[in-house]
């Protein structure tokens, strides 16, 4: 019998990934929304009392919010104890939305505050469970663990809204969010030049990383010779720019609102495996290659190469 720790590794890795395959970013849409790393692109209400702690995102009052908005998607969250998914959320006055809640006890959906929209049949959980929340074209789906607990309909709130975690006074902790857009435009596969992303990352123009990799630069400069930091040609994607690490990001480029996700984007914990697909990983330095000042504790890459980071 598998216990529920592996059953939950099995399910979440069914769900995303084909098991043992470590998670790519923008594989299949999926991207990590908070995976114990970093908390860059959440901000806490005021009261609030959420923190980072080894890997867990644990509150007991107040709400965490992502930046990113969505209308229609799918998401994954590893959670324990007592709470609320919030999604739909919007502040943006037109159309300003609440959105709707999940409870992570029973699986019941509310919309306005109070009003059920579907009725949720889990019972409540001891250990960490798998969430799973589907919204598309109005209908919504909730299940546990693989198995269904809620379904409804409803149209209240169409627009894209951020994704939230509430908590109401008891313990809520968060191991893991995975979410990825469904029902979006289908564009052309083509990739874009950098100067589409510099119309508004104007910063990155003259950012060290991404000019040493900027559109087929970094192949033209490689040194194959150098088994020490790059890996052989035909061992590496063949990907550049902008786009190369970040997808096309039509989606993302073309709203108005600044708040569609590009295509692929990394937490701190995935941005050593990004960089492993091309480079070996080379003998531990202490300073920095570019810029002045130590790195922090723990560093990644992107650290010591460039001014390229997640904000914390
Ligand atoms: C219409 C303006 C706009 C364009 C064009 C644009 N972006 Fe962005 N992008 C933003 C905003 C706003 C943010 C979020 C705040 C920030 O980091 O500046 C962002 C954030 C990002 C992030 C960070 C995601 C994260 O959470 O870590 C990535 C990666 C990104 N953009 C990639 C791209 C790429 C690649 C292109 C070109 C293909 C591009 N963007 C074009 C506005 C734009
Ligand atoms: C798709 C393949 C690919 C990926 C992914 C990639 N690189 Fe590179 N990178 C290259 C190639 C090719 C070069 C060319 C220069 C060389 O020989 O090292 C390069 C060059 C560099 C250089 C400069 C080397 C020099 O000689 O000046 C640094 C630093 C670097 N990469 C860091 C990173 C980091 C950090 C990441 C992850 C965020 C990353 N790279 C991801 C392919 C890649
Ligand atoms: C603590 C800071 C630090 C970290 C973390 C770090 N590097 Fe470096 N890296 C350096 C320094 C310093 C050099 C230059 C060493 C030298 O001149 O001999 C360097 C050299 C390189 C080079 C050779 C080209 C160049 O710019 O000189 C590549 C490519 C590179 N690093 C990629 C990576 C990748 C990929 C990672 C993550 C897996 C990484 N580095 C992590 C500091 C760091
Ligand atoms: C070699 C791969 C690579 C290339 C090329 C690259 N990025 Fe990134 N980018 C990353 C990684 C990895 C991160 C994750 C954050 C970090 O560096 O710690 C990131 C993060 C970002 C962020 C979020 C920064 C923040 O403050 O958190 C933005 C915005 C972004 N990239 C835009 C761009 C734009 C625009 C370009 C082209 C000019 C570009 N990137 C090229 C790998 C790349």
């Amino acid at each position: 019998m598998l216990t529920s720790r592996a059953l939950m590794v099995f399910l979440l890795a069914g769900a995303a990934q084909a098991a043992d395959v470590p998670f790519e970013p923008g594989k299949d849409g999926w991207l990590a929304l908070f995976d114990g790393s970093d908390l860059s692109r959440w901000r806490r209400s005021k009261s609030a009392d959420w923190a980072l702690n080894g890997g867990i995102l644990a509150g007991t009052k107040g709400e965490i919010v992502n930046y990113w908005q969505w209308t229609d998607f799918e998401l994954v969250a590893l959670c324990k104890g007592e709470g609320e998914i919030r999604f739909r959320y919007s502040t943006i006055p037109d159309p300003a939305q609440p959105g709707y809640w999940l409870s992570v006890a029973d699986g019941t959906l509310r919309a306005e505050g109070s009003r059920i929209v579907a009725k949720g049949s889990g019972g409540k959980a001891d250990d960490w469970r798998e969430v799973r929340l589907t919204a598309s074209k109005g209908a919504f789906t909730v299940s546990f663990d693989g198995k269904q607990v809620a379904e409804g309909k409803d149209a209240t709130c169409p627009h894209k809204g951020a994704v939230s975690f509430v908590a109401k006074g008891e313990p809520f902790e968060i191991k893991l969010l995975r979410a990825r857009p469904l029902n979006l435009e289908k564009h052309a596969n083509v990739p874009s030049p950098d100067s589409a992303c510099f119309v508004c990352h104007a910063n990155f123009e003259g950012e060290k990383l991404a000019k040493k990799h900027a559109d087929d630069k970094a192949d033209k400069l490689a040194r194959e010779e150098d088994e020490e930091h790059l890996r052989p040609a035909k061992d590496r994607p063949k990907k550049f720019g902008c786009a190369g690490c970040h997808g096309p990001c039509f989606d993302h480029r073309s709203d108005e609102d600044n708040v569609t996700v590009p295509d692929v984007m990394y937490t701190r914990g995935e941005v050593k495996a990004a960089c492993l697909a091309c480079h070996t990983p080379h003998k531990t330095e202490t300073k920095r290659k570019d810029g002045d000042g130590p790195p922090p504790p723990n560093p990644i890459c992107t650290d010591c190469h460039g001014r390229h980071m997640c904000k914390n």
